[in-house]
């Protein structure tokens, strides 16, 4: 099941003549990794990026996903337990943004309602044990954590969410 959009947006994988250049969302990381990493890295498939087009073919906004590990002793205790003491598979949710020129309208937890019904999805074929992120700045922590997203501890700008947290959102979402 997919995340609807207004009418006027389509959701596509990133391709080479998506108009990537001039995209603003206000923070200079975002923005350069989109206009100028984000398709090179997809084609060596160390990521996926999915953008939000407009009726005017604007880049409204996208998403980066890619897997990851992380070490047993970088997740919380009660998520670790009875798991094995090695690095552990996780879903990463490596960047998100929106056009400056439309914040506010929903469009961010839209995507990110999107990205982690990617990850749950996938998930159902490939295990992670969590969905991990970083934020950018204070800002994107603050905004990360109305979800259910929590520190790890000790790296107060990484977030994560358990994959049995995911799936409960996921099932509360169907009905
Ligand atoms: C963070 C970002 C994606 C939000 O996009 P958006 O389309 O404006 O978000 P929405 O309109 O869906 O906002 C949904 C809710 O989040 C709230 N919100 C938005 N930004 C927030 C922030 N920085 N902190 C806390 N809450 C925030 C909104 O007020 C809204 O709350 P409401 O539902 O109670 O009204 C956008 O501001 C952005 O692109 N920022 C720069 C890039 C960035 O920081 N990306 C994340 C790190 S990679």
């Amino acid at each position: 099941m997919s995340i609807p959009f207004p009418g006027e947006y389509r959701l596509e994988r990133l391709q080479k003549s998506h108009p990537r250049r001039g995209f603003d969302c206000g923070q200079g990381l975002v923005n350069d990794w989109v206009r100028t990493k984000a398709l090179q890295h997809q084609e060596k498939r160390l990521s996926v990026t999915k953008v939000l087009i407009d009726s005017t073919d604007l880049l409204a906004g996208f998403y980066t996903l890619a897997t990851g590990q992380i070490d047993f002793g970088d997740l919380p205790t009660e998520l670790v337990r009875q798991l094995p003491r090695r690095a552990l598979p996780v879903a990463v949710l490596a960047w998100l943004g929106v056009h400056r020129s439309l914040h506010g309208q929903g469009l961010g937890d839209r995507l990110l309602a999107s990205s982690l019904r990617d990850c749950y999805d996938a998930g159902q074929t490939f295990a992670f044990v969590a969905v991990i992120l970083d934020c950018v700045d204070d800002a994107a922590k603050s905004y990360y954590t109305r979800w259910d997203f929590s520190e790890l501890p000790g790296n107060p700008y990484r977030l994560f969410l358990s994959a049995s947290t995911l799936a409960a959102m996921m099932q509360s979402s169907k009905g």
